[in-house]
């Protein structure tokens, strides 16, 4: 893939018809080697937020060898890295699903949230009528989200009594007992994971067996215009003080998946304004394509004016984004802030969009093919401390 300095160093010589991504695998790369770090235990990469080849080598390359899939499709790409181990973590699976992983790509790590999972992955493990005796089994636990964008716990999660059950049931079952939560996708506050592990701590106590291992799940967040997060650093304190406290020994793994924090800053998506009218700038991708988040959830990314100087431009103003489909839901409110003289055919660089931006994009209308180019500069705004930490930046240097 063609490199370039910048979004506007490649908008020198390039005035591209499609989206392109400006993908930048040193972001994906220094976040990855922060978790190594910093995180007081096992980090996974959720593949689900990104999987993009460069980033996934870049991840890779900083040392990530262990992921979290929630599919087959996801299995089967996964698979292909050598030397990873392969954790599946989605709550509910089709027979099948669990036939494979187990059978033919050797996944050991399950989670569940039912005696019903359980059952299934019991005898779609088995051999000859034996069930296995290397299951990792890792029961999701339903907890509060607290200042999380994406809130996970009415979809998955067992509480209470039942949970309790579960964990006995399947105590006798695996060889490794774990506890999952995850506290939501971008929960800007670590309190959440303090009021999940004392949810975990209550659970223990209650079931009385032996933990082998707590998976924190992802959440941890990234920055964006309108989220500003507390250090990451804070939330690595707050999950070594609450792994410390609970009543397991020392030998208890401590895992996290982590997609959003680990990708987002890694990738921009440089869009083309095909018409304005007003303040309201029609844009070639939308809520169909890369800005689901912008468009469904409210996310407003970071923006700004490209392949031009923006100081030529004016003053900033508040702009709408709308995407190039027929349908009148491909509309992100924002605000967008962008030089008030922005026009028709000018490009905008759109940025952290890394996290589930290109995951989701799909094909309406026909749109949903985007070019490539990787980036040398750095993200809009980053937590790892690096240039431009935790600010962003909206000018079209
Ligand atoms: C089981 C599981 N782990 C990890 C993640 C990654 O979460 P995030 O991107 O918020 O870090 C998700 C996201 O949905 C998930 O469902």
């Amino acid at each position: 893939m063609e490199k370039f300095a910048s979004a506007n160093t490649y908008l020198e010589t390039n005035r591209p018809d499609r989206p392109v991504w400006g993908v930048r695998p040193h972001a994906a790369g220094r976040a990855a080697r922060w978790f190594l770090k910093h995180f007081p235990g096992e980090v996974a990469y959720a593949y689900k937020a990104n999987s993009s080849v460069f980033l996934l080598g870049a991840l890779f390359g900083a040392g990530i060898r262990q992921f979290d899939v929630a599919s087959i499709p996801e299995l089967e790409d996964a698979a292909t890295i050598p030397g990873v181990t392969l954790h599946y973590m989605h709550p509910v699976k089709s027979r099948v699903a669990i036939r494979r992983a187990y059978h033919e790509f050797g996944v050991r790590c399950f989670a569940l949230d039912s005696e019903d999972e359980l059952d299934k992955i019991l005898g779609e493990t088995s051999r000859d009528g034996k069930a296995p005796k290397d299951l990792q089994l890792f029961v999701r636990i339903a907890v509060p989200a607290k200042n999380s964008r994406i809130p996970l716990e009415r979809k998955f999660g067992i509480a209470g009594a039942k949970a309790a059950k579960l964990l006995m049931k399947t105590r006798q079952a695996a060889d490794e007992l774990g506890i999952a939560f995850h506290v939501g996708s971008q929960t800007t506050t670590p309190d959440a994971f303090r009021t999940a592990f004392a949810e975990v701590h209550k659970l223990i106590v209650k079931a009385g067996v032996v933990i082998d291992g707590i998976d924190v799940g992802g959440g941890f967040p990234s920055t964006y215009i309108d989220s500003a997060p507390a250090p990451l650093s804070a939330f690595m304190d707050t999950i070594r003080t609450a792994m410390e406290q609970l009543p397991v020994t020392e030998a208890c793994r401590l895992i996290c998946e982590p997609g959003r924090a680990l990708v987002a800053e890694a990738e921009s998506l440089i869009v083309r304004v095909d018409a304005r009218k007003g303040s309201d700038l029609y844009i070639n991708d939308g809520s169909y394509g890369a800005l689901f988040d912008a468009a469904h959830l409210g996310f407003v990314f970071p923006v700004r004016l490209v392949g031009r100087p923006a100081e030529s431009a004016g003053p900033l103003a508040a702009f709408e984004l709308w995407g190039p489909t027929c349908d009148s839901i491909d509309h992100m409110k924002g605000p967008f802030l962008l030089p008030s003289g922005i026009r028709e055919g000018d490009y905008i660089e759109i940025g952290n969009l890394g996290a589930y931006g290109r995951a989701i994009a799909g094909g309406f209308n026909g749109y949903g093919k985007y070019d490539e180019v990787i980036l040398l500069d750095e993200p809009f705004a980053s937590v790892y401390g690096g240039p431009g930490d935790g600010r962003i930046a909206t000018g079209g240097k």
